[in-house]
């Protein structure tokens, strides 16, 4: 009977161990991707200290054409920014690509908040990549706004992809925030 009892016991052990193994391996498998945009500084930050906090790989996404402070000039409706941001249709062009886009199942997406949604350089960035099947996140700083349409609209450029609402952060946030933030996806 106490060997019965000893065996049965081995097994529910041996059981528990490969369960827990079997998660383990779940959370390895997300290969992430933190992929930003920041004219002046502020959601780079952001997006280093995801980076350390999801142990993923970080791209940033350059404009060919540097933003100046005369472009970024929100309150020049002739300004550069102001003239992309009130065409819904314009796609500013990007100086590189991500390398080999098919190994990530994660990608966060960075930027700061323009005209209350997303830069047109991150309508350029969702329309250069198949993302099929693959799980954007989008996620912000900005003056105060939240997201507005950021996501749906990064949804309808990548509509094989699972496009998440996202999140806007204070400039501060923490690297633990953000571990905890970003631990649905992983
Ligand atoms: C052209 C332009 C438009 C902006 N529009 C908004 C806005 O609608 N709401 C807001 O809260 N902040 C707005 N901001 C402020 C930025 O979102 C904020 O400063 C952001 O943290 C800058 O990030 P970055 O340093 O990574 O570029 C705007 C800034 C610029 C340059």
């Amino acid at each position: 009977m106490r060997k019965t009892a000893t065996l049965f016991l081995s097994i529910l052990t041996l059981l528990a161990s490969f369960n827990v193994n079997a998660e383990d391996n779940e959370m390895n498998d997300k290969k992430v991707l933190v992929a930003y945009f920041s004219a002046t500084g502020t959601t780079a930050g952001v997006a280093e200290r995801l980076a350390k906090a999801t142990e993923g790989d970080i791209f940033a996404i350059i404009p060919q054409q540097p933003y100046t402070d005369a472009d970024l000039d929100w309150r020049n409706k002739q300004s550069r920014s102001s003239v992309e941001m009130d065409n819904v249709n314009s796609r500013p062009a990007i100086t590189s690509k991500v390398e080999n886009m098919s190994q990530y199942n994660v990608i966060f997406v960075g930027f700061p908040i323009w005209w209350y949604r997303e830069p047109s350089i991150i309508d350029t960035f969702m329309e250069s990549y198949d993302f099929a099947g693959k799980t954007v996140v989008p996620f912000a700083t900005s003056g105060s706004s939240g997201m507005g349409n950021s996501g749906a609209n990064m949804q309808a450029l990548a509509p094989k992809a699972k496009v998440y609402k996202g999140k806007r952060f204070p400039s501060n946030v923490s690297e633990d925030e953000l571990k905890k933030w970003s631990a649905e996806w992983l």
